[in-house]
């Protein structure tokens, strides 16, 4: 498809990812996800990330819940450590160029594309005639949130390769259907080892928000007695650990486990085996649940504070999405140009 294809040098560095306000918060979000934004925040690098409140309702969302998921996922992100000062955090629907653009990638993307996606087959299922025909539009709008920005570089889990993939197949074929330069083609940053989270009931799982058992994810929301009694009855092997990385192949449950303590500690899977090599899980165990807990604890209480103030947060978040439109009205004005709308 687009391989190969460079970022066009003449756009500056600017990062922008979402995730969707759909509820339980967990550990893949939190290492796949959050902690890297902030990361790259850090790294002074533009970055923008959007609570994607269009894409939750591409499956049926509960109003109630999801004006709950929203503002907990801001005050996710706040509490990860992404700054609303340095970088700009809003939710999706606040800004309607990305649907305006969406529209128009809808009229780009091809049907064929979209029917290759493997989250829309996931999540259609064998019931493809009753999903929503949001579901099957998902991509296009994802495309729209990213280039909408000019966005070159866009941190995400393992999961979403694809979908970054559609989106530079869109911005490519705009760019030559039109015969300009005007989207970058952006690049997936799938970096560390915590891009793909597994299950803790069953090593050959994502896991997910939407896992029927409770047991198989960290919710950012655990106390941290939930945490430990988790990783304690966490799915592993008998064997001891490895002082080595091959020591782990064919051992999915030890293997994530290992990548959670990890990127829990800004360690190399290396690091970590250097330290632990010849434990046993006994031993692993409670040495992780400690980590996990010190580590997420500060968030999981931090994000309760900020639920405490909720104006506080639709606060933040509508001056994050004034921010946003300065940067995407003069794109959505050019692009509108360049299809050909007239605009008085
Ligand atoms: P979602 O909650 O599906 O909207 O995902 C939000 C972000 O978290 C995306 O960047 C995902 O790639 C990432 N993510 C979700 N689940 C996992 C997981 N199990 N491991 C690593 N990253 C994940
Ligand atoms: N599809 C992503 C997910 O489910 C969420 C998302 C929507 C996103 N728009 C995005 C991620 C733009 C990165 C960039 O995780």
């Amino acid at each position: 498809m687009s391989e190969g294809v460079q970022t066009p040098s003449a756009f500056t560095p600017r990062v922008f990812s979402g995730i969707q306000p759909s509820g339980n918060l967990h550990l893949g979000n939190y290492l796949g996800a959050l902690k890297r934004f902030a990361d790259s925040q850090d790294s002074g690098i533009q970055s923008i990330f959007c609570m994607v409140d269009m894409h939750a309702i591409t499956v049926w969302q509960d109003p109630t819940d999801l004006r709950r998921a929203t503002r907990e996922l801001a005050a996710g992100f706040i509490a990860s450590g992404v700054d609303p000062e340095r970088s700009i955090l809003f939710n999706q629907s606040q800004v309607s160029s990305h649907a305006e653009l969406a529209w128009i990638f809808n009229c780009v993307a091809r049907m064929g594309w979209m029917k290759r996606m493997t989250q829309w087959k996931d999540k259609a299922g064998k019931n493809q005639e009753n999903a929503s025909l949001g579901l099957f539009a998902y991509p296009a709008l994802m495309a729209a949130d990213i280039l909408v920005y000019h966005a070159t570089h866009v941190p995400v889990g393992e999961d979403q390769k694809q979908h970054l993939e559609l989106t530079r197949d869109i911005a490519i074929k705009f760019n030559n259907d039109f015969g300009v330069e005007f989207f970058p083609v952006p690049e997936p940053v799938i970096e560390g080892s915590a891009t793909r989270v597994m299950s803790l009931r069953d090593g050959a799982k994502k896991m997910s928000k939407s896992d029927a058992s409770d047991a198989s994810r960290i919710n950012l929301t655990d106390d941290a007695d939930t945490i430990a009694r988790k990783i304690r009855k966490a799915k592993t092997d008998p064997e001891a650990l490895p002082s080595e990385v091959k020591g782990l192949e064919d051992r999915p449950e030890a293997r994530n486990l290992v990548n959670i303590y990890a990127a829990l500690n800004d360690q190399s899977v290396d690091q970590v085996l250097a330290d632990v090599g010849g434990r046993q899980f006994s031993e692993f165990k409670p040495m992780l649940a400690d980590l996990a807990v010190a580590q997420l604890s500060p968030i999981t209480v931090e994000m309760a504070r900020l639920m405490g103030d909720v104006s506080e947060i639709d606060r933040i978040l509508a001056r994050g999405a004034e921010r946003a439109r300065e940067i995407t009205g003069p794109i959505m004005k050019q692009t509108y140009e360049i299809v050909g709308m007239v605009r008085g």
